[in-house]
């Protein structure tokens, strides 16, 4: 059976490397005998070769990249890089960045082959099909897809597990994770009543009781 996937997006945060470190740290040991759950977690760039993930049961992950190896690309980071310093997986084509960044479905889409072709794993956000079929166009491979409902996301609200499910059935990839205000206590159903195989967690992942809680009752209904 495969694992379910619990991936933390820790978006724009924390301020300092300490905190980072304290932060994963915590999950790191809160987490040491879930057999169930694959965690990943997302820090932003200037953390990810400062943590000491190889002796971890934590895989790393980026929250962006650009679509070049190398070149005249002013503040980018490209697949290659993020490779070099321990990534195996990038968050591409989050909503935040389709709203401030005025990231395009093209240019997701470029993304998504760079990282592909780099050896990375991407998990594609999409808010609806369309935006599904379009950055994902031209890729055959078995991509990791997180359906985030704009309206979800860092409100607090999230998107009922019976609506949710109704997106999940309509996808039709191995992997589809849910994402959008996942805390604790509706945790679970994403993955049991709705079928996803997988959460993406934005803020419930800063806290690190609360992401433990949440990756601990997964790994337990997992089992069930
Ligand atoms: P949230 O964010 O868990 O804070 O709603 C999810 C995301 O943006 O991936």
């Amino acid at each position: 059976m495969k694992k379910i996937l619990i991936v933390a997006n820790w978006k724009c945060n924390p301020s300092t490397l300490k905190e980072a470190k304290e932060l994963f740290n915590s999950v790191e040991k809160g987490i040491k005998n879930v057999k169930n759950v694959e965690v990943i977690i997302c820090p932003p760039f200037t953390f990810l070769g400062n943590i000491e993930y190889k002796t971890s049961n934590i895989k790393l992950g980026a929250q962006d990249c650009f679509w070049e190896v190398r070149g005249a690309f002013t503040g980018e980071i490209s697949p290659t890089m993020l490779k070099n310093l321990g990534a195996e997986y990038v968050i591409l084509g989050h909503s935040e960045r389709r709203k401030y960044q005025k990231e395009t479905d093209g240019m997701v889409n470029k993304k998504m082959k760079a990282v592909i072709s780099a050896g990375l794993k991407p998990i594609l956000c999409v808010a609806n099909l369309s935006q599904l079929e379009e950055s994902s166009k031209g890729i055959s491979e078995k991509i990791i897809v997180a359906y985030e409902p704009v309206f979800a996301i860092g409100t607090g609200k999230p998107c009922p597990p019976e609506t949710a499910k109704k997106m999940r059935d309509k996808i039709d990839y191995p992997r589809v994770l849910y994402g959008g205000s996942v805390n604790s206590q509706n945790a679970g159903n994403y993955i049991k009543e709705a079928g996803f195989e997988g959460l993406l967690i934005g803020g419930a992942s800063l806290a690190s009781k609360e992401f433990i809680e949440i990756v601990k009752g997964v790994d337990f209904i997992s089992k069930t």
